[in-house]
């Protein structure tokens, strides 16, 4: 079948209405602004599938879980992020037939998303009988200029009739979610106001009792001409409606467009949440579709003008790297310390909405590099913030002194995963999070941050590896059991290598950085264990070789490789039990490859290439995290073609659909994973102690690539081809660029560097 959407490298495009694509086509097009966001659903009535979608960002209702045997330490709810109150809203009858594209015959169909504007169009033409034609244009965007505003424009042009239109423009707060467990409505009505032209629904959470409030302004015109209608105000439990009727004629163009303010008591914590979308809507009618559009697009430009990455020679992977940076900017701004980034980010429910250690092992290298250090350190102030209920939740689980284990999956802090497996084994997330203040601090030197904040972070999660390790006299070493690394495809295991890595390298790390900012926060006795756990770590490694263990059974399992797998039993997770994934050898995402990843410097390029070709080929990468390691370690160890090969699967995963599951939303976070397979794979850019590293490599099908990047909060762009690389600062400060093992340079402002390579 031909692919849904069209080759551009700044759109997105669809050119025909195809009802069994429905939902994956609402999923790709989904727009937001960091605040809050949607999917592509349909302003007008709809009958066809559809997964309603609007989610306003860190609003949660803590769902009950369903568990069949309760284990003690199971956290008691899963949070879900809010399917929240319907404001894109307009209902359309022409001569007294209620408009569906559905169920009317479609003459022609164009969706377009603009991924430079951030605007969402839609034009349709209907075949509404034998003799009338109606065209439909629809604009949408949330503006990037202003977070708590969304605006929707529809043009409506009978095209060779006249007739009467009857248009209901309204607001519905009783949204229920797909994902619920005992079906509930999640939402309290709380207020609701409606007159001529305006009204607002303010409605309340069950339980977590978050307050928003929705506003609308409209106005309508003919030939861009004001035009006065007299509508009927209706007034409902959650739902506020203008209905009005107007005579159409042929060949006119009758406009309306819709203003929305909405306003959370999560973002705009000391405003009165009625009070602000109420203004946020007056307002944005006063100053017109127009000069919102254009401030919106200019917000667009200035994050393009940080961000963008062009691949000169594959359109198709331009698209695909534009549309990633594209849905990654719209799902987190870093405006507000409270937010962070679900992996399916405003786009579906899948995962609850909830933060995962993807953002600090995948998204934050994508904001530090893309965006001023504000940004990720608003991630990093998240967890700060969430420190105490990870020792709550550490203590629960029999942990003490202060010990910290943030959860897997979490909202507020508290831990929403329940399946033990996971939630008291899969205990690396620690780590992560770890290793992202030390990536940071390694950007941006923010000694600061670490002696506020960071160093308690680092001292909590250190006191949990402490506990976490056991000595064994059997192996005269220190060890790790009963956990789950990320390879979530075997549980229960004891010395995953990954797991022992890390934890041994937060022990260092802390001790060092409690040296760097001069504090006191560990104790000597502490000091004398940890140093005595570091240099007793057991790290699992087969015999005579330089191939680390994924951990002590792993040699125990039939060693096969992918390819022993018949194409029709993959993936092995909707084809195989879960008995059969356990005890196989194949593994779900990078997990010895994910520490040869963060502690590259430690390893050098032979046992790189002995783990990549021990683990790669047992690797099914059905974890949509899984390619991205993989191909930024194949470009590592120069296999160029095969890190391309890896780089397709995740760049354009969404958009061609690979797991046939982006009808339930997108992959929002591992399309950071893509970003970094381009910067520190191909270009091989790292960034240590705030100098720039680079060593660039291209695949065969691209002619050059071209970024911008910042280093120290200065822009630098970068170009380079097979010939030469050239980079320019365009920032105020010197920066220092080590190419290869070759050669370093002091670059000033202004000054450009040219290299042959
Ligand atoms: C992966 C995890 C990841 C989660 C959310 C799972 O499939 O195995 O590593 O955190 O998805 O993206």
């Amino acid at each position: 079948m031909k692919n849904l959407f069209e080759i551009d490298e700044w759109k997105i495009v669809q050119n025909h209405y195809e009802p069994s694509k429905q939902l994956q086509s609402e999923s790709i097009f989904s727009i937001g602004n960091g605040s809050f966001g949607q999917r592509a659903n349909f302003e007008e009535n709809f009958s066809g599938p559809t997964l309603q979608g609007s989610y306003l960002g860190g609003i949660y209702y803590p769902d009950k879980t369903k568990v069949g045997w309760w284990k003690n330490g199971y956290p008691e709810y899963f949070a879900k992020v809010l399917n929240s109150c319907n404001w894109i809203g307009i209902n359309l009858i022409v001569n007294n037939k209620l408009i569906d594209i559905h169920n009317q015959k479609v003459i022609s169909f164009n969706k377009t998303l603009d991924m430079k504007k951030g605007l969402l169009s839609r034009k349709v033409t209907l075949q509404l009988n034998d003799e009338s034609e109606l065209l439909l244009e629809f604009d949408r965007f949330c503006s990037m200029d202003n977070p708590n505003l969304g605006v929707v424009k529809v043009n409506i042009k009978p095209k060779n009739f006249s007739g009467k239109l009857t248009a209901e423009v309204y607001l519905n707060g009783k949204v229920y979610n797909n994902d619920t467990n005992f079906n509930e409505l999640f939402w309290n009505h709380e207020v609701s106001s409606c007159n001529k032209y305006k009204g607002h629904v303010c409605t309340s959470t069950k339980k977590t009792k978050f307050l928003q409030s929705t506003a609308m302004e409209y106005m309508v015109e003919c030939n861009e001409k004001k035009l006065e209608v007299i509508p009927e105000v209706l007034e409902e439990p959650f739902k506020i409606s203008n209905k009005f009727q107007i005579e159409i004629k042929e060949n006119q163009t009758y406009t309306i467009s819709k203003y929305v303010g909405i306003s959370t008591n999560l973002n705009d914590a000391k405003a009165n949440v009625v009070e602000e979308s109420v203004r946020v809507s007056k307002n944005a009618i006063a100053i017109g579709y127009e000069e919102l559009l254009k401030n919106h697009i200019k917000a667009w430009e200035e994050i393009w003008e940080k961000s963008d990455i062009t691949i000169a020679g594959d359109k198709k992977a331009q698209q695909g790297i534009r549309f990633n940076i594209f849905q990654l900017y719209q799902t987190y701004t870093g405006k507000n310390e409270k937010l962070n980034i679900g992996p399916k980010g405003f786009t579906g429910e899948k995962y609850g909405g909830a933060t995962y250690w993807d953002t600090e092992a995948y998204c934050l290298p994508f904001y530090l590099k893309t965006n001023h250090s504000l940004v990720a350190r608003q991630l990093l102030m998240y967890r700060f913030n969430q420190l105490d209920k990870a020792i709550e939740n550490a203590k629960k689980l029999g942990f003490k002194n202060g010990a910290a284990l943030y959860p897997m999956v979490t909202m507020n802090g508290e831990e929403c995963h329940n399946e033990w497996e996971i939630t008291f084994e899969e205990i690396h997330r620690n780590g992560a999070i770890a290793y992202a203040i030390f990536n940071y601090i390694e950007h941006t030197g923010d000694k600061n941050y670490l002696i506020n904040y960071g160093i308690d972070v680092l001292v909590a999660i250190s006191r949990f590896w402490e506990q976490r390790f056991n000595w064994s006299e059997e192996k005269n070493s220190y060890v790790i059991l009963g956990v789950t690394g990320p390879n979530e495809y075997e549980n229960n295991i004891n010395n995953n290598w990954y797991t022992n890595y890390i934890a041994r390298w937060c022990l260092k790390y802390t001790l060092e950085s409690q040296e760097f900012v001069n504090s006191k926060k560990i104790s000597d006795e502490e000091i004398k264990k940890w140093n005595k756990i570091i240099k007793n770590t057991y790290l699992p490694q087969i015999a005579n070789s330089n191939i680390f263990l994924q951990q002590d059974g792993f040699l125990d399992k039939e060693q096969l490789s992918v390819k022993d797998i018949p194409l029709k039993e993959r993936p092995i997770n909707q084809n195989w039990s879960w008995d059969r994934i356990l005890r196989s050898v194949f593994i779900k995402q990078a997990d010895v490859l994910q520490g040869i990843y963060f502690f590259e410097e430690d390893f050098d390029i032979k046992t790189i290439k002995e783990n990549f070709n021990f683990y790669e080929p047992k690797t099914v990468h059905e974890s949509s995290l899984s390619p991205c390691i993989h191909s930024i370690l194949a470009c590592r160890i120069n296999s160029i073609e095969k890190a391309y090969e890896l780089y397709l699967r995740t760049s354009r995963l969404d958009l061609d659909d690979y797991n046939h599951e982006a009808d339930e939303g997108l992959h929002i976070t591992s399309m950071a994973g893509t970003w970094i397979s381009i910067i520190e794979g191909f270009a091989g850019i790292k960034i240590k102690n705030q100098e720039l590293y680079i060593n660039p490599k291209l695949p065969k099908n691209w002619n050059s690539l071209t970024f911008n990047l910042k280093v120290q909060n200065n822009t630098i762009n970068v170009f380079f081809n097979r010939e030469k690389l050239n980079i320019k600062n365009n920032g105020d400060k010197l920066i220092k660029v080590n190419f290869r093992k070759e050669s370093s340079y002091l670059l000033k402002t202004e000054e450009s560097l040219n290299i042959t390579i």
